[in-house]
């Protein structure tokens, strides 16, 4: 393994992000300040003291700046501007005044692999000549001939498919109205790639940085922070790809040495033949992408230290996603190994292992995450048949789960999870135990992968629906219980929303709230998050066993087929399911589909 260049410093067990709890809310979709049915910056600031009691540590908000929302922001038309739909830039100072006040941190979204099509640099593209250096800021090609030699530039000049479905360049028409040049979008067509070599682009993102770090940002979640840089030449390539990356690609076995922890230069580090995206893709996890995030290390570093940067990377192996976070460049990366494990105690203590090893072999903390705004809400994948899979959405059409046994196991997912020593990641409404909303029509759906794959994906509509907070007022209290003039929400909510609104949950003996407030300020309380990882020897995954210390608590999950017993010596503190009410001190036996915390017995 080559030496690298620095040493790798010692985690900085004292930097909040460490460990923190990060809640990630979403913003068109949590709370509704202005009733217009549409979540909202001043919504956020209303129901931080709920988070503030949930204990959480940090609130993410996903994309709330200027956009044409087609793709429910992360289409940003103006870096520096907050969208009228959820506010204005006061509405951001206060929001953020108010967190800070309450001392939470916030983190905000920042998308640089592309912008909106109506961002003023798309637009001025549009307008300006092939080869000029308006062109220059995206990836704009000429395309291929279909008859050769004619020029006619009508077949587009790679393979490469979106990611939403559909091909990955669009041509435009040029203001002599001729079709002229191709130009990228991983993803719609409506969010043109940025060409990362370009020292405008760099200097452009630099200064968004400071724009939201002067405003008192704690930190940024980098979106698609794999895609930015693209292999020279654009070369063809016969892989498919997905935002999860890795589910449906063949896993071959590494024929290459180890990436080397700390920080050095990229070059001598050969991508690695156990990519899961087979062969490796010529637009994700290209080596150019580090250099970027160690400028802006330094950019964070000239504002004092604990501000920070994680990023979304759809990466494997570990080892490959470590890079990301060296410690000259991001501090975390969100850990989607432990998301994709499914309720499976193999899978998951495989994941476990392996994330922890590749964190500690750069020095960093490791994240555990279990749900977010693109993936199927653990509560319902847990209860599918096959409580490993991994869908892409869930329709009426698609098999529809067990919504108990889903959100038993969910409930005790989550208490591993929080158990686990790093930063763990809430997603808006897991704290409620909110299923996937399966059953919604088609004509309300917003999510550009529908429309791209023609509905042969449903998308990610379903785990966006806006939050219930009381269960007796129009729209579930989405709209603060404005009055009952407020507009609908934007996506209908289920039924089964009702009993789980936040009015019904507060204060209830074993609801899946408080189970949360419970686990989080356990956590806190024993210092989970700054703890470590030992297998003990109850922990027997291939019977379904997943048991660990992390300092002097015990957590066993039993995600087998038999009850398990509670070892000798030890009473259970915490239990996932909230039977028997109150009285686990006198539990012997962990029931399937459960999680406990032990400790020794007084
Ligand atoms: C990842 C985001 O989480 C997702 O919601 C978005 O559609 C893509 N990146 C494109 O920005």
């Amino acid at each position: 393994m080559p030496e690298p260049s620095v040493p790798v410093p010692p985690p900085a067990p004292s930097a909040w992000w460490a460990d923190a709890v990060v809640y990630q809310i979403y913003p068109r979709s949590f709370a509704d300040g202005n009733g217009d049915g549409m979540g909202d910056l001043s919504g956020v600031t209303a129901r931080l003291p709920y988070l503030e009691t949930l204990g959480v540590d940090a609130i993410w908000l996903s994309p709330f700046y200027k956009s044409p929302q087609a793709d429910g922001g992360y289409d940003v038309a103006d870096y520096r501007q907050v969208d009228s739909l959820f506010g204005s830039l006061a509405d951001f100072d206060t929001m953020l005044q108010e967190a800070h006040r309450r001392g939470l941190k916030v983190i905000v979204d920042l998308v640089p692999n592309h912008t909106s099509d109506e961002h003023e640099w798309f637009r001025e593209a549009l307008a300006a000549a092939p080869g000029s250096p308006e062109r220059d800021r995206y990836v704009f090609r000429d395309g291929k001939d279909d008859v050769p030699g004619s020029g006619d530039g009508r077949i587009a000049p790679n393979n490469w498919k979106s990611i939403f479905g559909g091909p990955a360049w669009s041509r435009v028409t040029e203001s002599d109205g001729r079709p002229g040049q191709w130009y990228l979008h991983l993803f719609d067509t409506r969010q043109p790639d940025l060409n990362w070599d370009n020292p405008d682009v760099r200097e452009e993102m630099r200064s968004v940085l400071r724009f939201w770090l002067d405003r008192g940002a704690d930190g940024f979640r980098v979106d698609v922070a794999h895609g930015l840089v693209k292999q020279p030449g654009l070369p063809d390539w016969e892989g498919v790809a997905a935002m999860v990356e890795g589910t449906s690609a063949p896993h071959l076995e590494s024929h290459l040495p180890g990436d080397a922890p700390g920080a050095h230069t990229d070059a001598e580090e050969p991508h690695r033949a156990v990519s899961p995206m087979y062969p490796p893709s010529p637009f994700f996890d290209q080596d150019g992408v580090h250099e970027i995030y160690r400028d802006w290390n330094r950019v964070l570093a000239e504002y004092g230290g604990d501000r920070m940067m994680v990023a979304e990377a759809w990466v494997e192996p570990a080892e490959r996603l470590a890079r990301y976070i060296r410690p000259d460049e991001m501090q975390q990366a969100f850990n989607f190994d432990f998301l994709l494990a499914g309720w499976d105690a193999e899978r998951m203590a495989d994941a476990i292992d392996a994330s922890l090893a590749a964190a500690a072999s750069v020095g960093a903390p490791c994240t555990w995450v279990l749900s977010n705004h693109d993936t199927v809400r653990h509560s319902t994948r847990f209860g599918l048949t096959d409580p490993t899979s991994f869908p892409k959405g869930l329709g009426p059409a698609d098999e529809q789960p067990d919504a108990a046994l889903g959100l038993a196991r969910a409930r005790a997912a989550t208490l591993v999870a929080l158990a686990l020593p790093g930063s763990a990641y809430v997603y808006q409404g897991e704290e409620l135990g909110l299923p996937e909303h399966t059953a919604l029509p088609d004509s309300a759906r917003q999510d550009p992968t529908f429309f791209r794959t023609h509905g042969a994906e449903i998308g990610r509509d379903g785990c966006r629906v806006p939050l219930p907070w009381a269960q007796d007022q129009p729209g579930y209290g989405f709209s603060g219980g404005l009055s009952t003039q407020a507009s609908a929400p934007w996506l209908p909510q289920p039924e089964s929303f009702g009993p789980l609104a936040v009015d019904q949950q507060d204060d209830e003996e074993g609801s899946t709230l408080e189970l949360y407030r419970a686990a989080i300020a356990f956590r806190a309380a024993q210092g989970l998050g700054s703890g470590g990882v030992e297998w003990t020897e109850e922990h027997a995954p291939d019977s379904g066993l997943l048991a660990f210390r992390n300092g002097e608590v015990v957590v066993l999950s039993n995600m087998g087929f038999a009850s398990a017993p509670v070892p000798e010596g030890y009473v259970v503190v915490l239990s996932s399911c909230p039977e028997p009410a109150g009285d686990w001190a006198g539990m012997r036996e962990v029931p399937v589909d459960s999680t406990v915390y032990l400790m020794a017995g007084r």
